[in-house]
């Protein structure tokens, strides 16, 4: 059950004179009047008394006024809360009767639904902490936003080595009509060597011929003193004409040709084979890349269902990147009175046993606004004091000089300065 205030009187307190008021236990009770009336006095006053003196006013006593502040809470727990005399000391009293102190009240007052714009003024990333922490998920959060983090830098660093990396191998040329392998030199060194061999034989064979040709020469010339061996001339000769007119040379010409190719064969094969290198490695990055993706996007995922699985306390408000969220809008986009809702909601789940918060100048809000936000106040269970500027209708009493005026909304009729 959350603590809610049932009755206020407060006396001689800052711009107050006399200011009694009974706050609608659900919803939105407005205290207007023009400016400098003492609304925000009333607001002051109440966190003063609740609070306690770390909340007191620089100048708690009204100017001009003999008589010393008189502040009156009375809470639907049971307990009054009383400050009076020269040193506004205070008198706790429980249900019971029996006296208490400042620590039973800390028990169920939440220092921001006294003083909201103290969470208002965070910093984004404090707040969203805030909510992380009552939502139970903040170091997890934190985890896995440190494993995004990491994921993505080394994304970025891969995606720019991937890129250079495409960029170098289109810059490589590439050749077509070239064998896949470099061409060996060796292997047409020997054929020509075989060439060569083979030419050195039919040049030995004709020295060879016109040796026993010289030789059966001279052996003509001395036939008669050398029959014998001009027989043997003959038969050597006959021998070495064998298939002679039929020996043909061949050409090294086209395989001189093809050795001074090669060189240039060879580099465009190894250009070949560099660019399929780096494209094989440029490839190799971009699957890193896209590997990497698939990691961001699982990471990505287990943070939204780390929070769709989390207790929120408002609708469509979430944390991204250490930021509050509320309908896809971060808080300084918010408008004025989706921050008061943010903040009244974040407040409330801080310390659910404080059952109202304070909220001062609400002229922010329009009158749908306004109304909208009482419905939700309403629905939350949660009572809220604020001021504004006005004098309408949607005010619950007006004050003006330091008094209460009127009160015309909340139990108007039913309601009597002597109650307090
Ligand atoms: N101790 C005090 N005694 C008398 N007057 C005071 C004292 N402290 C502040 N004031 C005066 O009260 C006025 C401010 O009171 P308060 O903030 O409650 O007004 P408000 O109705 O909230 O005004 P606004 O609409 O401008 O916010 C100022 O004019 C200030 O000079
Ligand atoms: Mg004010």
């Amino acid at each position: 059950m959350s603590v809610k205030i049932n009755t206020l009187e407060f006396e001689n307190v800052k711009r107050i004179k006399a200011v009694q008021l009974a706050p609608a236990k659900n919803g939105l009770t407005v205290i207007g009047g023009d400016n400098a009336q003492g609304k925000t006095s009333v607001l002051d006053a109440i966190a003063w008394a609740l609070g306690g003196n770390k909340y007191k006013p620089s100048s708690p006593m009204r100017e001009g006024s003999v008589v010393e502040p008189h502040l009156k809470v009375t809470l639907d727990n049971g307990i009054v809360v009383e400050r009076s005399g020269k040193n506004s000391s205070l008198k706790v009293i429980d249900p019971m009767g029996n006296k208490g102190g400042q620590a039973l009240l800390d028990g169920f007052i939440e220092s921001f639904a006294l003083d909201l714009p103290k969470f208002m003024n965070q910093t984004t990333k404090e707040k969203a902490d805030t909510l992380l922490n009552i939502i139970g998920v903040g170091d997890k959060l934190y985890e896995l936003e440190q494993q995004e983090q990491t994921l993505y830098n080394r994304r970025t660093e891969i995606g720019r080595i991937a890129d250079q990396k495409e960029k170098f191998a289109k810059e490589m040329p590439v050749y077509t009509n070239v064998p896949a392998e470099p061409v060996s030199v060796s292997e047409l060194i020997q054929s020509q060597q075989e060439i060569m061999a083979h030419n050195a034989e039919n040049l030995r064979r004709r020295q060879q011929h016109e040796h026993y040709k010289s030789q059966l020469e001279v052996a003509e010339t001395a036939l008669k003193q050398a029959q014998e061996r001009y027989d043997a001339a003959l038969n050597n000769f006959k021998l070495a004409s064998v298939d002679i007119d039929t020996l043909v040379d061949q050409s090294t010409e086209e395989l001189e040709k093809n050795i001074a190719d090669v060189e240039e064969i060879n580099k465009k094969v190894r250009a070949n084979a560099d660019r399929q290198t780096a494209e094989t490695e440029a490839d190799g990055y971009r699957k890193q890349y896209d590997g990497l993706t698939e990691d961001i996007e699982n990471v990505r995922k287990e943070k939204r269902e780390l929070l769709q699985g989390a207790d929120l306390p408002l609708e469509e408000l979430t944390v991204e990147s250490g930021e509050l969220i509320y309908k896809g809008q971060k808080w300084d986009c918010m408008s004025g009175a989706e921050q008061l809702i943010v903040a009244t909601s974040i407040v409330r789940k801080l310390n659910p046993e404080c059952g109202f918060v304070l909220l001062d100048k609400l002229e922010q809000m329009d009158s749908t606004t306004l109304e909208s936000f009482g419905k939700w106040l309403e629905s939350e269970n949660l009572q809220a004091i604020a001021t504004r500027v006005s004098k309408g209708d949607e005010c619950s009493i007006i004050i003006e000089d330091g008094m209460s005026q009127e009160n015309k909304k909340v139990e108007p009729k039913t309601w009597k300065a002597g109650e307090f």
